[in-house]
């Protein structure tokens, strides 16, 4: 048993004997004025629990132990593994307070690595941490404490104030306070490391964050990328996306001939308006992006499907708001001009009727001028259905002057005054008067029809022209009426939903009914629009509603298929509060 020491006499290093199973890892390394001060003559040293009788007049010198006990080839050898090792290593003995708290720890061996990658030097040697490195924070200086405490060796990575650097160290106990550190500079590399994560995360980021479908395939349709909005139109999750085959969760032949296309031209294929393209999302208008990837990095294809159905629905509101508010314009104009001789026509009708009433004084004396029998002109007037003739004059007169003042809506200007409606009491009071309105009706049975408000909230105000709302709901009852008793008998249903969110207000009003046409659903706001048979409708109805609520009101009425497969026309209007606030 031979110990190393160093030409200061105050540290000594040792070696057991390296043949008997002792690396280098097993140095031993103690401080010799602990011979000096127990005054023994022998000492005895635990190595790997093997007993070592150390003499201490023996002790040599590091030169010499080299020279002494190891073969000239192991010193080389061992030196080598030390020396000229690509890892820095030291060794340092760890000081403790009186309470047992690592404090400090001495440099007790470096080598060259460490040299070059601490640009300390030799000089370090017997010498604090603290006293070389002031700043060395308190961090090194516990953790090295735990592991000569606990004897556990550690690896880990951590930043060191005093150079500047990231190190990542592995460091093991070696005989009583000593500890070796073996450590490398990894600022680089973290560095690197930490860039690449970040462009991973904010690459992640944007993903994510797309407000498009982002879906990535490789060359045989398997997913290998599924963004968040892809998630949440398709409502499959990204576990379950990934490795799936593309055309199971999307038309496939539309995508076939896409993907076919980009890989011929080995161009973008754009696609607009593609409707019905994910299974079960027929609702949706979505724009297709598909590219293909540089085959020399990753073979595969990207798609990015953006849903345009608001954008589409908005472009088509503006068109037929455009055209609403001319035809409107027309209308309230021609209304405007009819108005004068329809009245002159009502109020001709009704003088003429007066006047040959026998019921005036004053007919009667013009009649006796003429030496004419009122009554027998009378019964003469019914004989050949004149009076007959007026009724109907006078019925026509009232029907244009009824489609007149409703057409005079359109004129931009509401006749009410607006006030703080309870919504619910509104409905209720539509629903009365559709029930009057059908008790007289012999084509619609309304008391067949089923009509739900149990999901009409109890607390909504709104700020509007009661009668103009009224009017509108009624007449989205009546039309529902119709439409659910052409179509079925027995089970018609009628919903009225009304919902609040932020400050706007939903009515909707729903039928199971036949459904509205794709091709007529644009069409149908329009003035004099009606599919009812001539003398059943005006086709004023609905675009009355759009004025009103439009116009007057400033909010919006869309139509749309709704959960029973019907009808559903939805309002929203602006400035909704909730009832006693
Ligand atoms: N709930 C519905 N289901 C099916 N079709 C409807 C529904 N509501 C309206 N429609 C269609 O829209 C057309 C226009 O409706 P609108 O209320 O403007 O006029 P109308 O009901 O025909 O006549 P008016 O209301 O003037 O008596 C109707 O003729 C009908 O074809
Ligand atoms: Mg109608």
């Amino acid at each position: 048993m031979n110990f190393l020491m160093d030409n200061k006499n105050n540290i000594l290093s040792s070696s057991g004997n390296f043949s008997k199973g002792l690396s280098p890892l097993d140095f031993v390394v103690f401080d010799i004025s602990e011979f000096n001060q127990k005054n023994e003559k022998n000492y005895s040293l635990e190595i790997k629990g093997k007993k070592y009788k150390v003499d201490v007049k023996k002790i040599k010198t590091s030169e010499e132990l080299y020279h002494i006990n190891i073969s000239s080839e192991q010193k080389d050898f061992y030196k080598n593994i030390f020396k000229e090792s690509i890892l820095a290593i030291a060794t340092h003995r760890m000081i403790f307070d009186e309470k047992g708290q690592p404090v400090d720890y001495i440099f007790t061996d470096i080598n060259e690595e460490f040299k070059n990658l601490t640009g300390l030097n030799s000089d370090v040697l017997g010498k604090t941490v603290l006293e070389t490195l002031p700043e060395t924070e308190k961090f090194w200086i516990k953790k090295y404490g735990e592991i000569v405490k606990t004897g556990k060796s550690e690896r880990f990575q951590n930043y060191s104030v005093a150079f500047d650097k990231w190190f990542d160290v592995f460091v093991f106990k070696n005989q009583k306070d000593f500890f070796t550190t073996v450590f490398r500079d990894i600022t680089e590399e973290k560095k690197t490391r930490d860039d690449l994560a970040y462009t991973k995360d904010f690459l992640d980021n944007i993903i994510s964050s797309m407000p498009s479908m982002l879906i990535g395939i490789d060359k045989d349709y398997k997913i290998n990328e599924w963004n968040v909005k892809a998630s949440e139109i398709t409502g499959i999750p990204e576990e379950k996306a990934l490795g799936k085959d593309l055309r199971d969760i999307i038309e496939s032949h539309i995508i076939q001939n896409a993907l076919t296309s980009c890989d011929k031209e080995n161009s973008v294929v754009k696609m607009d308006r593609v409707k019905g393209l994910i299974n079960g999302r027929n609702d949706l208008i979505l724009e297709v992006l598909i590219y293909k990837l540089d085959e020399n990095i990753k073979d595969g294809y990207v798609l990015i499907l953006s849903d345009i159905s608001e954008r589409i629905h908005l472009q088509e509101m503006m068109i037929q708001n455009e055209k609403m508010i001319s035809v409107g314009g027309l209308a309230a104009g021609m209304a405007h001009e009819i108005n004068n001789p329809i009245s002159g026509i009502l109020q001709g009708v009704q003088n003429i009727k007066r006047r040959l009433s026998p019921d005036f004084a004053k007919n009667i004396a013009a009649a006796e001028r003429f030496d004419i029998d009122l009554i027998k002109l009378n019964d003469f007037l019914d004989d050949r259905k004149i009076d007959l003739f007026l009724d109907g004059i006078e019925e026509s007169g009232f029907r244009a002057a009824n489609i007149i003042s409703n057409m005079l809506q359109f004129s931009g200007k509401s006749a009410g005054e607006r006030k703080q409606i309870i919504l619910k009491e509104l409905i209720e009071r539509v629903y009365e008067l559709a029930s009057n309105e059908f008790d007289l009706s012999k084509k619609v049975d309304f008391k067949k029809i089923q009509v739900d408000m149990s999901k009409v909230e109890e607390d909504i105000m709104l700020h509007c022209v009661d009668t103009e709302i009224e009017q509108v709901l009624l007449n989205l009852v009546i039309n529902a009426a119709h439409a659910v008793f052409s179509h079925r008998k027995d089970d018609g249903r009628i919903n009225f939903i009304t919902k609040r969110k932020d400050d706007k207000i939903f009515i909707e009003v729903e039928d199971n009914g036949p459904g509205i046409d794709e091709t007529l659903k644009t069409r149908i706001f329009e003035p004099f629009f009606t599919t009812k048979e001539a003398g059943e409708g005006t086709g004023l109805g609905l675009s009355v509603s759009y004025f009103i609520i439009k116009e007057h009101h400033g909010g919006d009425i869309y139509v749309s298929t709704g959960e029973m497969e019907g009808t559903r026309f939805t309002i929203i209007l602006p400035g909704g509060r909730k009832n006693g606030k």
